[in-house]
Parts: structure tokens; sequence; C-alpha cells
């Protein structure tokens, strides 16, 4: 079970056993040693609302992986991130609905042991709609939205479960909760 609770922060006790919550609002700034900071993986964080993810993140103390397209704009938004909150930022240019790309994420990811959260955010949304559309754009967008964050989900799990501690959020859309025709892989 995970929760998501991004007005709070965990803080360990003084007897170093058990965990308690802070009001993020009391420590905007990270106060936490540079060194085992844990880490928040988002994945499309050029711009939006997964920018916004990293910055809220990043503010609070986390280090970063963060992915996107787009070099030269995720590499300014990393660039950005560091000189505002001083925590270690790790880019990852992926095309989610490319194996090889993913394959690669899945590998980097595999290397870090300290996982705090997952944001899946990376996605879109189509002019076209599924009839008029390519079946390869329609399947790309699932392997986008659905395979890559199950994928994902499926690397952190295990350290989460093991830490009995971790936040995995998946960024949608209100469409997914009502029927609608049209577009149905783009949320
Ligand atoms: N904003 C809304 O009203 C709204 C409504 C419904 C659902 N959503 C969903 O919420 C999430 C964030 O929305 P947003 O408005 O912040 O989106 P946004 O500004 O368009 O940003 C989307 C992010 O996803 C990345 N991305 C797109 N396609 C990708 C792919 N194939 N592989 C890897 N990365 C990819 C983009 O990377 P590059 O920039 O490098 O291409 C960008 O960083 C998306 O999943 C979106 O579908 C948003």
């Amino acid at each position: 079970m995970f929760r998501i609770q991004p007005s709070i922060r965990k803080q360990k006790s003084n007897d170093g056993l058990r965990f308690r919550v802070q009001p993020a609002i009391s420590y905007p700034q990270p106060d936490c040693p540079t060194e085992n900071r844990e880490l928040v993986i988002i994945t499309g964080a050029t711009r939006g609302i997964g920018k916004e993810f990293a910055c809220f993140f990043a503010s609070r103390g986390y280090d970063l992986l963060i992915t996107g397209r787009r070099k030269e704009i995720i590499t300014g938004v990393a660039d950005e991130i560091r000189r505002e909150y001083g925590v270690k930022v790790e880019v990852v240019l992926a095309d989610l609905s490319v194996k090889e790309d993913m394959t690669s994420l899945l590998r980097i990811v595999c290397g870090h042991r300290n996982i705090a959260a997952l944001v899946n955010n990376a996605g879109y949304g189509m002019n076209l709609t599924f009839r008029e559309d390519e079946l390869e754009h329609q399947t790309a967008m699932i392997t986008v939205h659905v395979n890559a964050p199950l994928m994902l989900i499926h690397k952190v799990l295990p350290q989460m479960i093991q830490k009995r501690d971790g936040i995995i959020i998946n960024v949608s859309s209100m469409a997914a909760y009502f029927p609608a025709a049209g577009s149905p892989a783009s949320t």
C-alpha cells in the first residue's frame, strides 16, 4: 500500500527507530546531508506537471532522476533545479515508446537502491481519434501510458516493499474516470 501525501515529509525520530511526519512547509529548503539522500524518479520532467513534481521533491531535499526526450530542455531543467535546490539531478534521455530507451532507463533505475518515490508522469494526448489514427501510434501511446509505468513500478516495488516505505504516483487524466469515445489510449 502506498500513500500520496505531497504536503508532508518524513523525519526519523530521536530513537532512530520510528518515523513521524512534519508539515513540509516548516522545511522548505533541503536540510539532508548530501550522502545517502533519497532519490525520486520522475518521467517527463521537461515541463508541465513533471517539472513541477521535480521542483517539489527537490525543494524537500530529494535527489532526482528525471527523464525527457529533448536533451537541451531536460538538461536545462536539471541545471535550474541543481542551482535552486542544491540537490543531485541525473538526467536520462528516453522516449518511453522506444524499447532500447526503456531498457537502458530500467537498467539505470536498477542501479539505485535508495528510491523514495516514482512519478509516472510522461504522456500525451492526440488530436486524432482512435479510428482515424494509425494503429502503431495508438500502440506507442499504450506503451508510454501503460507499459512504461508498469515496468518502472515492477523495478522499484521490491525495494519499497523491503523498506516498507515508498511513494508511487501515476499521473492520469480526469478523462480516465469517464466513459468517453475518441482516444482511449490517451488516459
Ligand atoms: N495538463 C493536462 O490538462 C492533462 C490532462 C490529462 C492528462 N494529462 C497527463 O498528465 C501528464 C503531464 O501532463 P502535462 O500537461 O504536464 O504534459 P506536457 O507539458 O505535455 O509534458 C509531457 C512530458 O512527457 C514527456 N513525454 C511525452 N511523450 C513521451 C514519450 N513518448 N516518451 C518519453 N517522454 C514523453 C515530455 O517529454 P519531452 O518534452 O521531452 O517530449 C514531457 O516532459 C501527461 O501524462 C499527460 O498526458 C495532462
